[in-house]
């Protein structure tokens, strides 16, 4: 069929044939049961994050700790920090909370029950509020994310820049035309969502057995692997975090460590990290970072421990390469801690966020 010339004969197409291989393929998950608009809220946020897999059982364990928006808006930001630990982009987390927050607040702990006041809330796009509309409250609005233009950008065979302000207009436009030809809006969602990540997916999409085959322009020019256009994404920065793991065993046998929480408007902002010195260079002895006034310190109480081990994280723009350099001090040494660095036990630690970096090498 040729989708330009009959708009609407082509939807309705569209909408059959992606209800019907849903019904057959869709996943059995949780939040695909539930009509609560704070559940699916939560699960949406957490699938922003991550894949279905990883996604679960976080999402088991946030509805298990704060079961409604009052639960979510009562608890402690550190507590919900750590249970987002791993997710990473701890913005998201931190925008969840105040959310939850300010829909107590301001609205007795009620959610809007449609598209135009969902997106009124903070930390709430045209996406999420877009899903919550649809699933819990049937409302006829199309999601679109990045499986949904990658799904439309190769049936319709659609060249746009993805990156662009315009593309998501005209993904958004073709996506909000073909939901009014579906049965049920929430199904159709789902599907879109479903179809994306388990059948048209961005790379090896599964094209021998798909039911757009012989409507799919991307397939009938073998154009799969270009669709969708995506222009080269901004270069990854490269940063370099010294960081100087200070620990001390005091007379009764217990080992403690400094941490801090970081403050700055940075990467794992809240999150707990050790004295950190950042330099343009990897730095590869320990004497190249003794300018620094901790490093100074330290030395004075204390001694470096062996090699440093290393460790990187590749972010969304960046790449941290993280070096720890163990320093021991000595049991009777009263070294000041300074920069907001404060000494915990290891079953404190265990508590508190941590970037996965961090947590990772204290394992
Ligand atoms: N990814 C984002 N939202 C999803 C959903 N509701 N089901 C499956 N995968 C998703």
């Amino acid at each position: 069929m040729d989708w330009q010339s009959d708009l609407d004969a082509a939807a309705t197409t569209f909408a059959d044939l992606l209800a019907g291989w849903y019904e057959h393929h869709k996943r059995d998950l949780p939040w695909r049961h539930t009509r609560d608009p704070y559940s699916i809220w939560l699960s949406e946020i957490i699938l922003q994050q991550t894949r279905v897999a990883q996604g679960l059982p976080y999402y088991e364990r946030f509805v298990k700790a704060y079961p409604t928006v009052q639960d979510m808006a009562a608890a402690e930001e550190q507590e919900l920090l750590r249970l987002w630990q791993g997710l990473g982009y701890y913005s998201r987390a931190r925008n969840l909370h105040q959310t939850a927050r300010q829909i107590v607040a301001t609205r007795g702990g009620a959610f809007p029950d449609n598209y135009h006041d969902l997106l009124a809330l903070r930390g709430i796009g045209t996406y999420t509020a877009a899903a919550i509309a649809s699933f819990a409250f049937g409302e006829r609005v199309a999601v679109v994310d990045g499986n949904v233009y990658r799904v439309l950008a190769r049936i319709f065979g659609i060249e746009e820049d993805i990156t662009t302000t315009n593309a998501k207009k005209t993904f958004s436009a073709l996506a909000n035309r073909l939901i009014q030809q579906a049965a049920d809006p929430a199904t159709h969602n789902q599907a879109m969502m479903e179809f994306g990540a388990i059948q048209c997916t961005p790379v090896a999409p599964n094209c021998l057995f798909c039911p757009f085959q012989q409507n799919c322009r991307a397939f009938l020019t073998g154009r799969q692997h270009l669709l969708p256009v995506k222009s080269k994404k901004q270069p990854v920065r490269e940063r370099y975090f010294n960081y100087i793991v200070i620990q001390q065993i005091d007379a009764a046998g217990k080992l403690r460590i400094a941490m801090k929480q970081r403050l700055e408007k940075d990467v794992w902002q809240n999150l707990y990290d050790f004295a950190l010195i950042e330099t343009d260079e990897p730095v590869d002895a320990f004497r190249y970072l003794a300018d620094d006034e901790t490093s100074k310190e330290v030395l004075r109480h204390g001694f470096f421990s062996g090699v440093a081990e290393e460790r990187t994280q590749l972010l969304s723009h960046q790449r941290i390469r993280a070096k720890f350099w163990r320093v021991t001090l000595r049991p009777d040494s009263k070294m000041s801690l300074i920069g907001g660095l404060k000494f915990y036990e290891l079953a404190e630690i265990e508590q508190l966020p941590k970037p996965i970096l961090i947590a990772d090498y204290l394992k």
